[in-house]
């Protein structure tokens, strides 16, 4: 099986991507040319946060512990309490205990890791969330699997064995898309443009694929049953 061109969904990614705070420029690289780099903090704190809640329910939250604790050292001095506070309403609140002792963690090691084995080890980080860390903070060139990337790569291998049995195998294969060489030289941009991908045209219900940057290499789309994947075996 082919993968599909990165160039195609990094154009696409370059002109649609939504405008997010975890997006916006933060730290100046002090290379001298005025570019950024993303501040590792502001990425792990929005990819706990995006974990089991939508992107329009994080954003206050985002921008209230940004507001309350700047930096991981600020989060990491804080009382749990505070920080419980703070999470209030977000639910799943073992998250919010994991991001605290994982702030702790990260302020005595002083600095986060840059590798997704050494993010993986931290408290509340996963493997989903260690490769979200690992591209878009660290520029690691592998792919993070959450809902959104499984649904776009069941579509595009047309992948009809159900979930949660496929998820290795779908796994393995969104691992894989990132053999393109210009994928793996914007490793940030090509994992939040699968992210956007699946949040905006290859949605669950009614994908508009004759939108899509991938359509004509995507075989769920050519054999007509994207909007049905990936199926869900019955509970
Ligand atoms: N969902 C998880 N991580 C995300 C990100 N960085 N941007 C948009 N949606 C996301």
């Amino acid at each position: 099986m082919t993968i599909p061109p990165a160039h195609a969904l990094l154009h696409w990614y370059d002109r649609h991507s939504r405008t997010l705070p975890w997006r916006l420029p933060d730290r100046q690289t002090g290379d001298g040319a005025g570019t950024h780099a993303p501040d590792p903090y502001r990425v792990w704190l929005s990819e706990i946060m995006l974990q089991q809640t939508t992107v329009k329910a994080v954003i206050p939250y985002y921008e209230k512990f940004l507001a309350l604790f700047p930096t991981v050292q600020a989060l990491a001095a804080a009382d749990r309490e505070q920080v419980l506070a703070a999470w209030a309403g977000l639910g799943y609140y073992s998250r919010a205990r994991n991001l605290h002792a994982c702030a702790q963690a990260v302020a005595a090691r002083g600095g986060f890791p840059t590798t997704v084995a050494g993010l993986q080890a931290l408290p509340g980080i996963g493997a989903y969330t260690a490769a979200a860390v690992a591209a878009i903070a660290f520029g690691v060139p592998v792919v993070p699997v959450d809902g959104n990337v499984e649904r776009v790569t069941a579509r595009l291998f047309n992948m009809a064995d159900p979930l949660p049995a496929a998820r290795r195998t779908l796994a393995t294969l969104a691992a894989g898309l990132n053999a393109d060489p210009q994928a793996r030289a914007r490793p940030s941009a090509f994992a939040q443009a699968l992210f956007d991908l699946g949040a905006s045209l290859c949605s669950p219900r009614q994908p508009a694929c004759g939108l899509c940057p991938w359509h004509a290499n995507c075989a769920a789309h050519a054999a007509g049953t994207a909007a049905s994947l990936p199926r869900k075996a019955p509970k």
